[in-house]
């Protein structure tokens, strides 16, 4: 655990300002669970990010990042906590939300966040990014997300789905399973969540996924860490890619935009 008692009382006043706590640091149940899903993903970019060199400036892109709850921690606690250079680049196609959270970094002085408003498909950038992550970016932003990580060859890339309407799936062989809703939404996460792991190993990313909050904070707690390394292959990504899509009809939209440009 990276975030010490005093560090998390440091925060109070960061929370206060973006309305998640009042004065007496006391919040409503859902501001509580949105707090403890953005200190958790925190310690997750930490565990990743503290062993870089303190010389560099950090560059990190926060993919549809709507009311940008955890770039304002991941700012204050790099720039403020860690006194360390860093830039947060925060996309969402949501222009009024792009404009309001523009206006409350320029009070809160955080200076090197910007905001774009558009689809995360279209942002470009001649910076050599550290990070890009996206928590509960909905239907395809997920695939964008790892697709501009991989793009641009981003260190690291940490995404954390929502929903995924847009995917479909054939599970002819477990129909006895998924016919509860409960089995076959989170077959779909697992399918689909493997697939992309699967997508990112062929571009020299090692994958590792894992639930990055407990379950009573979000049900939707199922991260994709992906780190750029030369690392040892364990099994035939292409292979195994082509048989789990045939087994369950499952293409990722990630596929269909890496085949588009031949990443
Ligand atoms: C459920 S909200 C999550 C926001 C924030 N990351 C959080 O955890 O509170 C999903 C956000 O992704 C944005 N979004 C979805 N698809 C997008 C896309 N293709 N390009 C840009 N923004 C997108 C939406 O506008 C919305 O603000």
């Amino acid at each position: 655990m990276f975030i010490t008692k005093e560090i998390r009382e440091e925060l109070n006043h960061l929370f206060f300002l973006l309305r998640l706590q009042d004065r007496n640091s006391k919040s409503s149940l859902d501001k509580q669970v949105k707090i403890e899903q953005i200190l958790a993903y925190l310690e997750i970019i930490h565990s990743q990010i503290r062993k870089t060199s303190r010389k560099r400036k950090l560059v990190f892109v926060d993919s549809g990042a709507g009311n940008c709850y955890l770039s304002y921690l991941v700012y204050y606690f790099y720039s403020k906590i860690e006194e360390r250079d860093i830039e947060i680049h925060c996309i969402d196609y949501n222009e009024s939300l792009m404009e309001s959270n523009e206006r409350l970094a320029k009070e809160m002085n955080f200076k090197n966040m910007f905001f774009y408003p558009m689809d995360i498909i279209d942002f470009n950038t001649d910076e050599s990014i550290d990070l890009v992550y996206s928590l509960h970016a909905c239907d395809t932003a997920t695939d964008k997300t790892m697709y501009l990580g991989i793009k641009n060859k981003a260190k690291v890339i940490l995404s954390v789905a929502c929903c995924q309407h847009s995917i479909s799936m054939k599970a002819s062989s477990l129909k006895i399973v998924v016919r509860y809703k409960s089995f076959r939404d989170k077959m779909l996460m697992m399918v689909s969540d493997t697939l992309r792991a699967l997508l990112l190993e062929r571009n020299e990313y090692k994958v590792d996924i894992f639930d990055f909050v407990s379950s009573r904070f979000t049900e939707k707690n199922t991260m994709v860490r992906a780190v750029r390394t030369g690392f040892k292959k364990q099994v035939d990504a292409k292979e195994e890619y082509e048989n789990l899509s045939k087994e369950f009809k499952m293409k990722p939209y990630l596929e269909e935009l890496l085949a588009e440009t031949e990443i």
